[in-house]
């Protein structure tokens, strides 16, 4: 889920500086299109635990559903508000690090721009990285269907019944990332040291996990996660999740020497050394991503099997201080 407002802040920071003075009274922006809002499909409170968690719209990589709070994902009314208001401003007005743009044509581009800019107004509802869970809709199996083609309009979740179930958190494309991938070299190819980053770099640079597997087996394959939910309790995660020190580092090595997702080449990465706000920023969208992808495309572990959400929010408030 992180990776989504990450990237668009990278992607997007050169562009807060054009806001235009105005000297007429300013214009209402529109409200968005709800017929090009992405559905969530999926609903609040399918078969709830009795402890306010309920399944999500996507399985784990154990093969059941991934838990979510109960109320989530939210009433459209209160999503559209929310929705209108971040579109409106250009960026998330609970987190205004990560911009917004809602463009209407039926581009590959603007579809993943539309699907994203849902995907960080329902994360950051209720304040910055408090919201509801990508995994409490098909987001993810409609960025992918977006990104292979297979979607031509901003309403695929109907196009793709049955690819929910093979991604759990978080959808492996960004607008920027998916757009470029067809353009960019798979390889860095420049030789100055933050394209090229060491072995030892990467280890040392590489964000904590900041959480371990295994914490509180509920005895059917989920343990608790990083993050508590709206509930107040742990998010539940997959309890083979996070990845243990070495294979984290391994796959992401792996994926900074390709500069892309290895296993879902269309995401792009990449892990500048220094440490201004943007290069902080990429490499935890480098981890993030690695993390969502570990075991195939979209197949991986959640961002709330980690500490990087708190990570993010702490950068960036470096960044606003
Ligand atoms: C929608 O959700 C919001 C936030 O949870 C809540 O305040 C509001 O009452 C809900 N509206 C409806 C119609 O359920
Ligand atoms: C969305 O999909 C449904 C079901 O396929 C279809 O009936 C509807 O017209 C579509 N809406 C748009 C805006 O394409
Ligand atoms: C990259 O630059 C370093 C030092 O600037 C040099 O030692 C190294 O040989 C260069 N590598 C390549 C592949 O050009
Ligand atoms: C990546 O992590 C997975 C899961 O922990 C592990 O099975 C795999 O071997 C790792 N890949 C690499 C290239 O190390
Ligand atoms: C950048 O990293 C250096 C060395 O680790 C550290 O001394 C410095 O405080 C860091 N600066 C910021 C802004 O984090």
């Amino acid at each position: 889920m992180l990776f989504v407002h990450v990237l668009s802040a990278i992607t997007l920071v050169g562009s807060v500086a054009a806001i235009p003075f105005r000297v007429l009274p300013p214009q209402r922006k529109r409200d968005v299109n709800p017929a090009l809002v992405p559905s969530f499909g999926w609903q609040s409170g399918v078969n709830p635990d009795g402890t306010g968690n309920c399944d999500g719209a996507v399985d784990g990589t154990n093969g059941k559903p991934i838990l979510i709070p109960c109320s989530c994902p939210p009433n459209s009314t209160f999503f559209l508000t929310n929705l209108n208001k971040n579109v409106a401003a250009g960026f998330v007005t609970t987190n205004p690090t990560v911009k917004v743009s809602f463009p209407t044509d039926d581009s590959t581009a603007s579809q993943l721009a539309r699907l994203n800019a849902a995907a960080v107004t329902l994360q950051n509802l209720e304040g910055p990285g408090v919201g509801c869970p990508i995994s409490s809709t098909t987001f993810s199996a409609q960025g992918k269907a977006i990104s292979a083609g297979t979607s031509t309009n901003g309403n695929s979740s109907a196009a793709t019944p049955t690819a929910a179930s093979e991604t759990p958190a978080g959808f492996g494309v960004s607008p920027s990332t998916s757009a470029m991938s067809a353009a960019v070299p798979t390889s860095i190819t420049s030789n100055d040291s933050s394209a090229s980053p060491t072995d030892e770099q990467i280890a040392t640079l590489a964000p904590p996990l900041g959480w371990q597997a295994g914490i509180n087996p509920d005895g059917t394959g989920n343990c608790d996660g990083a993050v508590d939910g709206t509930n107040g309790k742990p998010i539940l995660i997959p309890c083979q999740c996070p990845p243990d020190q070495t294979n984290y580092i391994a796959n992401l090595t792996a994926n900074v020497r390709a500069g892309h997702v290895i296993l879902n080449p269309t995401v792009q990465l990449t892990f500048p050394t220094d440490n201004s706000t943007a290069s902080q920023s990429a490499r935890l969208n480098a981890a993030a991503v690695t993390l969502q992808n570990l075991n195939g495309a979209g197949k991986g572990c959640p961002i709330v099997s980690t500490t990087f959400s708190a990570q993010q929010k702490a950068i960036n408030a470096e960044n606003t201080s």
